[in-house]
């Protein structure tokens, strides 16, 4: 049987939707195009050949997967961040595009830094593959940065990243809790932290829960035990004019506006994701 890549898509589409997956033909199309190397615009314009048979085994093995809920990006390895083109692993969060949201808050303030000292140092406590250090790295020439993380596999995966982008000269890592290990001050200190309240946890989507590892989610009890341990340290790491910026979820900018309050900082923004929820607050000394 001949099948060509538009028509593959339209059968994935009816077994997703089959599966109760929630946007089948996003799924269908992402999947078909990333794992057959098909660029999208030639696919919806009808431009595709017929695919061959270990091609179509292939993509019916990886729609398999799909229908179990593995995440599209998790079977692709891969996913488009900021314009940085991230692998994944099993130790890292699969970064999410609201976290973008994070960056267009900061990358001012970098700019500015930069152009006033020739230079930006920045710390991400929590950088997991590495998307928000990355990514401010790739848009501003000369700025350095650190990734902090708990999980030694998921700084390997920032460290991979961070040669596939070619930033691997301006870009370390530091294995350890939050400022544990860390010295010296930076201009910028970003985090996406785990915030998810632990008994939330059962009830996420299987994308999440089943595939995201846990450590990138448990926020404890409250949900905000990182922002508790972020902001009490990070005083001591600010330099001078500096900013701390920190994603929360989308009910917990209040929190942690006082969390931070608390520990001296006042908070000097806070931005609304793609989807109108408030998801980041940003704080100076
Ligand atoms: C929500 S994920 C964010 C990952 C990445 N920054 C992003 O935005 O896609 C949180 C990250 O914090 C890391 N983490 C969890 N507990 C930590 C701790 N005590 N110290 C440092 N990192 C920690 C996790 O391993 C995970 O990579």
């Amino acid at each position: 049987m001949s099948v060509t890549a538009a028509e593959l898509v339209r059968e994935l589409t009816r077994r997703f939707e089959t599966a109760g997956l929630e946007d089948p033909k996003v799924d269908a199309r992402t999947l078909v195009c990333g794992l057959l190397n098909i660029d999208l615009t030639d696919l919806v314009l009808g431009r595709t050949e017929t695919v061959g048979s270990d091609d179509l085994a292939f993509v019916c093995a990886a729609a398999e997967r799909r229908c179990r809920r593995e995440p599209v990006h998790r079977i692709l390895g891969r996913r488009s961040f900021f314009g940085l083109d991230l692998v994944l692993s099993a130790d890292t969060l699969e970064p999410r595009p609201d976290t973008e949201t994070l960056l267009r808050a900061v990358v001012p303030f970098a700019q500015s830094r930069a152009a006033e000292a020739g230079g930006c140092r920045v710390l991400d406590l929590g950088t997991g593959s590495g998307a928000i250090c990355l990514g401010l790295l790739s848009e501003i020439g000369s700025a350095s940065g650190i990734g902090t993380d708990i999980s030694e596999g998921a700084l390997q995966t920032a460290r991979d990243n961070a040669r596939r982008a070619g930033l691997q000269e301006r870009f370390e890592t530091i294995a350890g809790s939050w400022f544990s290990d860390v010295e010296g001050t930076f201009d910028l200190i970003v985090s996406n932290p785990p915030y998810i309240p632990t008994d939330d946890i059962c009830g996420l989507s299987p994308e999440v829960r089943d595939y995201d590892p846990v450590i990138a989610l448990d926020g404890g009890a409250d949900g905000l035990d990182a922002y508790r341990a972020i902001a009490a340290g990070a005083a001591e790491h600010l330099a001078n004019g500096g900013r701390v910026a920190v994603e929360t979820g989308f009910d917990q900018c209040d929190a942690v506006a006082a969390i931070f309050e608390e520990n001296g900082f006042t908070l000097t923004e806070r931005l609304r994701d793609f989807g109108g929820h408030d998801r980041v607050v940003v704080f100076c000394l």
